[in-house]
């Protein structure tokens, strides 16, 4: 395992976990996977070193928090437990009441990550950012992120907390690369953390799913991605994926995540629906990209154009009833 620093004493796996997946009905993985596999995957995963945990109150209703808290068990205190705040009500003592409600469910006095999920379009952050303050003082958050914020936002967050906000989840992945345009680049000058979601694209950047063989869960069918014409399309860069992987006895999810972070603010935080997905995201760490390889991925990335936004819309009508 690789690990980036975040402070004088503190670092965080440059390969973490994100248990969306835990719990939640939307990735239909069925309550053996909940009650069993899930734990598999968090006790892998200390294993092998991954100390950065994702999850938040949204997912499964704090099914997630309360499977990656048992999971974890005595060991909660060797992991960088990261959770979030869904900002729908986001006075102070909301906040603080829901961040009591997580360490709970967590079974943590501490959450050492708590993070905004998203801008409240309404309600700017000096409000939200109330609460955080006074969480830091009583020691019951360490650090304070956010998610899904444009760089502006976040700047504007950081100025509201007076201190530090440490991160900024975001989608980024070979086929969403948005966040270099300033994110990465702030992050990489400034001593903040990216924190890639949905780094393998769902699972369309591991070259299993095609026109023949698409994900049927709910999160997948509703994600235009994987309509056909762009799995298709996606077979350029899949190629890509694979002739690298080759190169390192990889597999192209491997590469994928490997590319992802590539650059040095960069940690990414892939679900599994497997104790072998886990270990194979595990390894991704280790893999060494030369520049070449680097640069023909990002070129085969910048060649895929899937369909997206309304365009995709009767598309995913039609592809939801066939
Ligand atoms: N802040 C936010 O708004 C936000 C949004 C989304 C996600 N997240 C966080 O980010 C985490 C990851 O994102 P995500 O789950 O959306 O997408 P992801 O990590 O890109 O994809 C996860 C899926 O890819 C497949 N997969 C994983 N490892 C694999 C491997 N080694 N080989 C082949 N397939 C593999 C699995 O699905 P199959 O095996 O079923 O194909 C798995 O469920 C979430 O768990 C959550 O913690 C945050």
């Amino acid at each position: 395992m690789r690990f980036l620093s975040i402070g004088a004493d503190a670092q965080i796996s440059r390969i973490g976990l994100g248990t969306w997946q835990f719990g939640s009905r939307e990735w239909g993985y069925g309550s053996s996977y909940a009650e069993q596999e899930a734990r598999a995957i968090v006790r892998r995963a200390l294993e092998l070193g991954v100390t950065l945990f994702d999850t938040a109150e949204i997912y499964g209703f704090g099914r997630s928090e309360r499977i990656l808290g048992q999971a974890l068990g005595e060991d909660r205190d060797s992991a960088f437990l990261a959770t979030k705040i869904f900002p729908v009500l986001p006075v102070a003592p909301v906040v603080e009441q829901r961040a009591v409600a997580s360490a709970n469910r967590l079974g943590v006095r501490k959450l050492d990550l708590y993070q905004v999920h998203q801008p409240n379009p309404l309600v700017r952050d000096g409000t939200i950012m109330r609460g955080m303050r006074a969480l830091q003082r009583v020691g019951l958050v360490g650090e304070v992120g956010v998610s899904n914020y444009s760089l502006d936002r976040w700047r504007a967050a950081e100025a509201a907390l007076g201190s530090r906000v440490l991160s900024n989840q975001v989608q980024y992945s070979l086929v969403t690369r948005s966040p270099e345009q300033d994110l990465l680049p702030f992050a990489e000058t400034t001593g903040h953390v990216v924190i890639a979601y949905s780094p393998l694209a769902q699972g369309l950047l591991s070259g299993r799913y095609h026109r023949d063989n698409r994900p049927v869960n709910r999160v997948r069918i509703g994600n235009p991605l994987f309509l056909p014409d762009n799995l298709e399309r996606a077979g350029d860069l899949i190629a890509a994926l694979r002739e690298v992987a080759d190169a390192h006895s990889a597999t192209p999810a491997q590469v994928a995540l490997a590319w992802a972070i590539h650059r040095p603010a960069v940690v990414a935080i892939p679900g599994a629906s497997s104790v072998e997905q886990l270990e194979s995201n595990v390894a991704a760490a280790d893999i060494d990209l030369t520049d070449g390889e680097y640069q023909a991925l990002s070129a085969a990335a910048a060649r895929f154009q899937p369909v997206t936004g309304p365009a995709a819309l009767p598309r995913l009508v039609r592809a939801r009833f066939t």
